[in-house]
């Protein structure tokens, strides 16, 4: 136990004032240093254009420096000597209550320890500079793509060679892949259009009026993970997907009946003009796999 001990190396603590000490502390201040002008060169860097090879240096020195700096400050500026101090009596020694300002400006290492948190502080702000890097990365944000299609009021159902569909070109039974009209280039706008005998559609509402003859148009996006929904048995009314096997019953609005799609195909609603189907509208909710702010 050590009382009121005077401060001196222990530890590894270099005595203060030495020069060993103030080795030490030049030494926290350069690495410090050096975080904060790799950090804001860092920046700099990325915003006039980058150069990946020599952001990587500069990242390298930005946090080595501050890692370099902290350990040093720690080991050779922090004193690990425990110091037990007795309590003095209560009231009294009015000289040394005079004196208090005076004890606190001589308090050990209080100038120093002053320098070093501002030097601190700039190591962190440069710091702060590299890592706005990946903010500055991120991509366009992608509005309302992710809840719309191509697919307009009007739109043409077509093949991918831009032939319009109309009833007969496609028997009770079969499915066929359709896009908006003369914009086969949507990958979310991928379409199966199914005839199924218009007796057995379980649908309701605008569901049911947006099937004429018999034919329903689905989202050919798996609303698992994306992957196109190719296989149709026609005997059961059911869509699979080949990815991780989700089905989904075509009769009843293409509901997942098994595997791990949780949601059902979004209907495009369509209508008959003249001998050729058309979109009503887009879909009415997005296509492909929930995300975020999707109930489902
Ligand atoms: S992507 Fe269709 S089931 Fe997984």
């Amino acid at each position: 136990m050590t009382h009121g001990a005077a401060p001196g190396g222990s530890g590894g603590v270099p005595p203060r004032g030495s020069a060993a000490e103030r080795r030490a502390e030049r030494l926290v201040l350069l690495s410090f240093g050096i975080t904060f002008l790799t950090g804001i060169a860092l920046l700099v860097l990325y915003v006039a254009g980058g150069q990946t090879q020599l952001e990587g240096i500069l990242l390298t020195l930005c946090l080595g420096g501050l890692g370099v700096g902290i350990v040093i400050w720690a080991q050779r500026l922090m004193s690990s000597e425990l110091r037990i101090e007795r309590r003095h009596p209560i009231g009294g020694d009015r000289h040394r209550i005079a004196n208090l300002g005076e004890a606190l400006s001589d308090e050990e290492g209080f100038t120093r320890r002053t320098l070093l948190i501002k030097a601190l502080g700039g190591a962190l702000a440069g710091l702060g500079a590299a890592l706005a890097l990946p903010i500055f990365s991120l991509g366009p944000a992608p509005g309302r793509a992710l809840f719309e299609t191509s697919w307009r009021a009007g739109a043409r159902l077509a093949t991918i060679g831009g032939e319009p569909v109309g009833p007969d070109d496609l028997p009770v039974g079969g499915v066929l892949t359709v896009f908006p009209d003369g914009d086969d280039i949507d990958p979310n706008a991928a379409t199966l259009l199914i005839h199924v005998e218009p007796g057995l559609l379980r649908l309701e509402g605008d569901a049911a009026t947006a099937t004429p003859e018999g034919f329903v148009a689905y989202s050919k996006i798996c609303t698992h993970a994306g992957c196109p929904v190719g296989l149709y048995r026609a005997a059961q009314h059911i869509l699979i997907c080949p990815c991780h096997q989700s089905e989904f019953d075509v009769l009843a609005g293409a509901v997942p009946i098994s595997g791990p799609a949780a949601r059902p195909l979004p209907q495009l609603p369509i209508r008959l003009e003249g001998d050729t189907f058309v979109a009503v509208a887009d879909y009415s909710e997005p296509v492909g796999p929930s995300f975020w702010n999707m109930g489902r």
